[in-house]
């Protein structure tokens, strides 16, 4: 790897070269060490993990598959003790089970990947003088999966939308899944995007009423969608006998980690989308000092990135007045949709004769809830419970831009711009789809960009630039914020975001298009060093890149589906990470810190 050299503060370690091992390879001077594994137990009285014999009922005490975003949030009072927050994406169920039949799963193996869906809470404890966590199994953990309430709140909470036979009311929602990435909030709870629901849904081909179908349509529901079948043993995910039930997932979800009894909400003033992650921040001076904002990427190929400006400040603290207060910020305010200055580009990925891609956009309102729970659309023939659960229509009906599947989208605490990782985009510019432009500049974009947006936050205009145009270095279409491309370590579909207390952007990676295992990626901002990046680790051999969370002194991951490689399955293992030997490859999280326990990259 490249030396340190004159790396700026949090970037001097060595990188890590591109590589196709099934480990966690980390720099020199580093240590690692699990914190927790699909299967370890979470809540008191769940058993030990065993492959060969797994239940419904253990899973739903164990942790479950496929972690996603990981976070940690301080216990109140217990110095050194963290809640661990944890989405646990989707069941891989060829991976999971021993003898599956593709697409056809038994019951007790829906029923198992039921439980083994959404989120767990777990506190975790410091270990002096390292890096590592220790898992409590205690009164402070939670385990929500498919089938744990959560209270609807915002426009669509009662609506004719998402009433059906078990809740007529609609408002209490059973289960979470499909959740990607997430945030924390300032406020001491954890947010999390349900992303690909569509994929848990039967029979989207039999619903019969017109609008209802194209609705579903909109949203990618498709017969051919349905990858887990769980419709054939739970009629409510069939949409055939069910169809509001498949409103009733699109949402960021709010999880109050100091109160284990507390219900989570689904808040739809936020809209309802493939909500990748929902990212917080607050305006630190001027008029609208105290408004909380909240980021958010619809992740899917030509979908949109939105804003939500809150009308309501946090209280601080957590006493049970302002927490309950504090619930409900995500529940007031607007909601916009971003459009970019987009000129057409030749979708070569060249440079643009000015010499990057950069320009200005403005977000365009959708959607106001007030504090009395009145609402406005500004969608001419949408209400406004239509505006927050058909919210890719509205945002159509505005000429929002077509985006390449925004991923992540986070502020930087210390400068205020914001960062959103636009994955990848296979279908830009063929078959008649929207072509390349210049905040999306190559048509079937394998590898992705990183953009980086300006915004005054509270207002409605922005400017933007692209700081990366990932892939191979060495090739002319990309971009690497005007670094020395000889000089960095090559990025691949970018998908979470994150910062370290210096101020540089990490980034993770899914579906590196290079060769290599994915990875964690640390790229310099600002000055002469703008654009430098470097590969902190890599995951293992079919694994993709998640969590992270990026400390002083520690860093984790969260090792999502290792092994998952073409002509492998649970019936032929392509990795045995974490545990060696012959075992079954086991999703994840990890905490890596240097030797010593000394500051990373310094
Ligand atoms: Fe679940 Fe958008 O990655
Ligand atoms: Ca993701
Ligand atoms: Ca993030
Ligand atoms: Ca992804």
């Amino acid at each position: 790897g490249s030396a340190s050299g004159d790396a700026l503060p949090g970037m001097k370690f060595t990188a890590v070269p591109a590589n196709t091992e099934d480990a966690v390879v980390i720099p020199d001077g580093y240590r690692q060490e699990i914190v927790i594994r699909w299967g370890d137990p979470v809540l008191p009285g769940a058993p030990e993990f065993d492959f060969a014999n797994q239940t419904p009922e253990a899973q739903a005490g164990q942790f479950g598959f496929n972690n996603d975003f990981a976070g940690l949030i301080p216990v109140d009072g217990a110095p050194g003790h963290f809640y661990l927050v944890a989405n646990l994406e989707y069941p891989t169920e060829p991976f999971m089970f021993t003898g599956y039949k593709d697409g056809e799963p038994t019951e007790q193996q829906a029923r198992i990947a039921m439980a083994a869906v959404g989120i767990a809470v777990v506190e975790v404890v410091a270990q002096n003088g390292s890096g590592a966590l220790k898992t409590v199994v205690g009164p402070r953990n939670q385990r929500l999966t498919a089938a744990s309430p959560f209270r609807l709140t915002g426009p669509v909470a009662g609506s004719e939308f998402v009433r059906t036979t078990a809740d007529p009311a609609g408002t209490t929602i059973l289960g979470t899944f499909a959740n990607c990435s997430g945030g924390l909030t300032p406020w001491g709870t954890m947010l999390s995007g349900e992303e690909n629901f569509n994929n848990y849904f039967a029979n989207a081909g039999k619903v019969t009423d017109k609008t209802a179908a194209k609705r579903l349509e909109r949203y990618s529901f498709a017969d051919d969608d349905d990858e887990h079948h769980w419709g054939r043993f739970d009629k409510r995910f069939d949409l055939a006998v069910e169809p509001n039930e498949a409103n009733r997932f699109g949402y960021i979800v709010e999880v109050d980690p100091h109160d284990p009894k507390a219900v989570p909400v689904k808040h739809s003033s936020m809209g309802r989308f493939k909500h990748e992650s929902a990212n917080i921040y607050v305006v630190d001076s001027g008029p609208d000092k105290g408004t909380v904002v909240a980021y958010s990427g619809d992740d899917e190929k030509f979908e949109y990135i939105y804003k939500f400006v809150s009308s309501r400040k946090i209280k601080s603290g957590l006493s049970k007045t302002a927490r309950e207060h504090n619930m409900r910020i995500l529940d007031e305010g607007t909601l916009y949709v971003a459009t970019f200055t987009a000129e057409p580009v030749d979708g070569s990925g060249a440079l643009p004769a000015a010499g990057k891609f950069a320009g200005k956009g403005s977000w365009k309102p959708l959607l106001t809830v007030n504090a009395d729970g009145t609402a406005r659309s500004y969608i001419a023939g949408m209400s406004p419970a239509e505006v927050a659960v058909f919210t890719r229509e509205a945002a159509d009906a505005v000429g929002a831009t077509k985006m390449d599947r925004p991923e992540d989208i986070e502020p930087n605490p210390k400068t205020g711009k914001v960062y959103c990782a636009l994955t990848n985009n296979s279908d830009r510019g063929t078959d008649g789809k929207a072509a390349a432009d210049l905040v999306n500049p190559r048509n079937e974009n394998k590898n992705g960009q990183i953009l980086e947006m300006t915004d005054n936050h509270t207002g409605t205009e922005f400017t933007w630039e692209l700081l990366l145009v990932c892939g191979d270095p060495a090739a002319a279409d990309t971009y690497y914020g005007g670094f020395d491309k000889t000089k960095v370590s090559p990025i691949s579909c970018p998908d979470n975001v994150a910062f370290d207390p210096h101020g540089n952007l990490w980034i993770s990676t899914d579906g590196n298009a290079l060769d290599s295992n994915d990875g964690l990626f640390a790229v310099a901002l600002d000055g002469d060093r703008r654009g430098e990046t470097k590969q902190f680790l890599t995951v293992p051999k079919g694994a993709e890149t998640c969590g992270p969370v990026i400390d002083s002194n520690r860093i984790l991951i969260a090792v999502q589906h290792p092994g998952e490689l073409d002509d492998h399955s649970a019936d032929n293992p392509a990795s045995h990470w974490p545990d060696g030997g012959n075992t079954q490859p086991r999703p994840s999280v990890v905490a890596v810190w240097r030797d010593g326990g000394t500051p990373i990259g310094v």
